[in-house]
């Protein structure tokens, strides 16, 4: 026993200056904005858990921006830089088949003639469209110069086709940017491809275009009243009713706003729609669409003292379809446009208020010096903006037949009065972590027991997906954001560029320049086995079936044998649901029992560990018949580790319990026992053992902290085992706490850790570090022959 009494002595001293200046460094970092989610997931334990596959590229330079999912054959189609690969929706990883589709040679050098550097001069697949039931269209930058082709895929999964259809590659002006950087959104629909993008080699030209094979329809050139710099970033064709002829195409962008004096000003987010029949005009508008129409999305959060604060620039925005097609939920997800404040903000638009904004009146202004009202003199027939069909009276079978007037009134007020405001007039959703970018967005509709929820997949520029679920209050007209789970999809952080959902498979495809990972929606047996566990996870997905936490199938799906299922994904109120199934002095009796030795005056860490984030722990001291909570002081500091004591006393020395409350609902977590020795008795048995036992007590120190009954450790990086990565941990932990200086962390390590050959010494004298079996101590007897110590394994 005193050899792992000297062990803990020697740890302290190094685990307490560590402790200290992560509190320091804890206090200083913390926003009183972060929020914690509720667990996190490392991709080492992602991968461990089954939860993901992950397609490195097989070298290839991959453009993950440009991916498609085909349920139908059950691939995943990714561009790349001169490869199209098609990956299995069951494992990404396996069997990827490839497409090479590389620039010429001639192509190569005449690009590099026109003043561009070799690496832009190559094939960059940026869109990639289902043609149709058998056929892909794939367009490359073609090193500067656009092509096209249609891929074969087959009809069923069966035909495991993939290859070009012959003769088939044709230009790709119009369809595809020729920078391998600008920015593009398109959607395909009855073979006609509707696409928002820079169509000239300078990037001059924004401009939103259809193409078939007979003609090319588009916005008008150098007009800025239409587009002034776009940036495109999403685009649906979204019927209005049944008349297939009143379809619109909806194109979502930024632009800049042009103030009076023509010199530009504020980005802004818009939403623009043309008609998808739009034929353009018979002797004006020629080729270019007669219903072109855009108005403001507005994104945006009241302020205290009046002034809201606007979230004007879109990064990303995901089509939620539901079972009515007219009316699928637009989810965008924005930034501030300020330099000093960059916070991001998830809007919800409702089709109906953005057709309302649409059928309001149009914006007008007398000058470009005065403010913009709403045009209140007589609309010519039939109003700008709609579309040649039955449902608009049929009085026209094509724009063509729109007379002038009405052209020229739809060419000089392209812009409607009336913003869109999302609904509840307010974000669902607000980040302002400081550090951290938001870029892609992904929704899920799951039915849960209490009502349907959006599951939000927000993916950000450190290879993260933070799946986040709203929780609407409509009595206090508020809004709750639960960060359900923080998933570190890649090793390595890189700005996720795509997130794509199958519902389906339940399952996310989630692109970044370093991979393509798959990444199951949920892992409800993750949370715990008990009822508590399950309910306190709010997890849609995901109920208490009386045994464990597994899937929640609404009534119907499964008619035979349902169980009783325990979800409350609103309240999370496992006090409600849960703790009649145990009562409390079972969970007493079942809570994980350990044993601490400790030195009277060295620093001792009771460590303690909840697996969920936003767990509020609380500690107690038993002694005798009484239990009280241990508030903490300047001796005694509660942190996310664990008690912390910085002097022992003698008269610490008791059972400690650490209990977590998290909604109200108690969990007794486990009991310390924590001994405490008299300073001299250490001393006498550390001069008795000698110096060679005194290197051996330090080499045993060596192990870092043994991870908690979490196995989502907080974000400090300590592996699941402790031994022989312990080395690893505290340096890890130095630099992560900002102590920068690499070169005294690694002198500073070798001081603390003894070198290989004392290690394989003292491994010789004591056997395995760290080997030992984590019984649960039954008594006191049996547990001074096992302890399982805090810090000491
Ligand atoms: C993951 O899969 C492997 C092999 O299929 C299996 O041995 C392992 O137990 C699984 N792990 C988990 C946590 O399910
Ligand atoms: C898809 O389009 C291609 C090219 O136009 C055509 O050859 C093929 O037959 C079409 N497939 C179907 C199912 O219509
Ligand atoms: C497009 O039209 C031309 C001429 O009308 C025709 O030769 C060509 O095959 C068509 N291409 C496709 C892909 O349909
Ligand atoms: C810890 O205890 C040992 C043995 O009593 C003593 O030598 C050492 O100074 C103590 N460390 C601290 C930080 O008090």
């Amino acid at each position: 026993m005193s050899v792992s009494v000297m062990m803990a002595a020697c740890i302290r001293t190094v685990y307490l200056s560590l402790m200290l200046l992560y509190l320091v460094l804890l206090g200083m970092t913390h926003t009183a904005h972060s929020i914690y989610p509720r667990i996190r997931l490392s991709h080492k334990e992602l991968w461990q858990l089954n939860r993901t596959w992950v397609f490195q590229g097989h070298g290839a330079s991959l453009q993950p921006q440009t991916m498609l999912l085909d349920e139908g054959h059950e691939r995943l189609y990714v561009g790349a830089k001169n490869i199209l690969f098609s990956l299995s929706l069951d494992r990404v990883n396996t069997h990827p088949r490839e497409i090479q589709w590389a620039s010429t040679e001639s192509q190569i050098e005449e690009c590099m003639m026109k003043g561009r550097e070799k690496p832009e001069c190559a094939n960059y697949l940026k869109v990639l469209q289902q043609y149709n039931q058998t056929h892909l269209l794939v367009c490359g930058t073609g090193a500067f110069n656009p092509i096209c082709a249609l891929v074969k895929v087959g009809h069923t999964v069966q035909d495991r086709l993939f290859a070009f259809e012959d003769d088939s590659v044709m230009s790709g002006r119009g369809r595809c940017p020729y920078d391998p950087n600008s920015p593009c959104t398109s959607t395909l629909s009855r073979g006609e491809l509707y696409i928002g993008l820079y169509t000239d080699y300078w990037e001059n030209d924004g401009a939103l275009c259809r193409l078939n094979n007979q003609t090319f329809t588009r916005t008008e050139r150098n007009d800025r009243q239409q587009l002034n710099e776009p940036k495109f970033v999403g685009s649906a064709v979204i019927p209005d009713n049944d008349d297939r002829d009143d379809d619109k195409v909806y194109f979502f962008f930024t632009e800049r706003e042009v103030d009076a004096e023509g010199v530009n000003k504020a980005v802004y987010t818009r939403v623009g729609r043309v008609c998808a029949n739009d034929q353009g005009g018979q002797r004006m508008l020629v080729n270019r669409w007669s219903s072109f129409l855009k108005t403001r999305l507005i994104c945006s959060v009241a302020g205290p003292n009046g002034i809201d604060t606007h979230f004007d620039d879109l990064e990303d925005l995901f089509v939620l379809s539901t079972k009515d097609d007219k009316n699928p939920e637009i989810f965008g997800l924005f930034s501030t446009t300020s330099a000093v404040f960059k916070g991001y903000a998830v809007c919800v638009y409702h089709m109906e208020d953005i057709r309302a904004a649409f059928n309001g009146p149009f914006a007008y202004r007398e000058r470009p010096e005065h403010h913009w009202t709403p045009y209140e003199d007589k609309v010519p027939y039939p109003r700008p903006g709609s579309c040649a069909s039955q449902v608009n009276g049929g009085g026209f079978s094509s724009s063509k037949e729109f007379p002038d007037e009405v052209l020229r009134f739809v060419r000089s007020h392209p812009a409607m009065y009336r913003p869109v405001l999302p609904q509840h007039h307010r974000p669902v959703l607000l980040q302002t972590e400081p550090g951290r970018k938001l870029t892609q967005i992904a929704v899920d509709r799951v039915q849960a027991q209490d009502g349907h929820y959006h599951v939000l997949y927000i993916g950000t520029d450190d290879s993260v997906v933070l799946k986040f679920i709203t929780i609407y209050n409509k009595d206090t007209d508020t809004m709750e954001e639960v960060l359900l789970e923080e998933l570190q999809v890649f090793k390595m952080p890189a700005p996720i560029r795509e997130i794509l959902i199958s519902p389906k498979r339940q399952q996310l495809y989630v692109g970044s320049e370093v991979g393509v990972a798959q990444v199951r929606l949920h892992q409800c047996a993750l949370y715990g086995s008990e009822c508590a566990d399950c309910c306190l996870a709010r997890d849609p997905y995901c109920a208490w079936d009386g045994l464990t936490c597994s899937r929640y199938y609404p009534a119907g799906v499964y008619t035979k044998s349902r169980r009783f299922r325990r979800q409350d994904v609103r309240h999370g109120n496992a006090v409600q649901l849960c703790n009649g199934l145990q009562i409390d002095d079972e969970k007493w009796q079942r809570a994980e029992e350990r044993f601490v030795y400790s030195v009277e005056s060295n620093s001792t860490l009771l460590e303690c560990v909840p697996r969920s984030l936003q767990a509020k722990v609380l500690w107690f001291l038993q002694k005798e018949e009484e239990r009280h909570e241990v508030r903490g002081d300047e001796r005694v500091i509660m942190t996310s580790h664990g008690l912390l004591f910085l002097r022992v006393k003698s008269s610490d020395a008791g059972v400690y319990v650490c209990q977590t409350v998290e909604h109200g609902y108690v969990h007794t977590l486990l009991r310390v026992t924590l001994h405490v020795l008299r300073g001299e008795r250490v001393e006498s048995a550390m001069t008795r053992n000698g110096d060679e036992e005194k290197a051996a007590v330090q080499c045993h120190a060596s192990i870092g902290p043994s991870p908690g009954p979490s196995i989502s450790p907080r974000s400090l990086g300590q592996p699941s085992v402790p031994g022989q990565h312990s080395k690893l941990w505290y340096k890890d932990f130095l630099q992560l706490i900002g102590y920068g200086d690499a070169q005294r962390v690694e002198e500073y390590c070798e001081r603390v850790w003894c070198s290989d050959k004392k290690r394989k010494k003292i491994k010789r004298k004591y056997g395995p570090l760290g080997g030992e079996k984590r019984g649960k101590g039954r008594g006191d007897e049996n547990s001074h022959r096992a302890p399982r110590h805090t810090l000491v394994t």
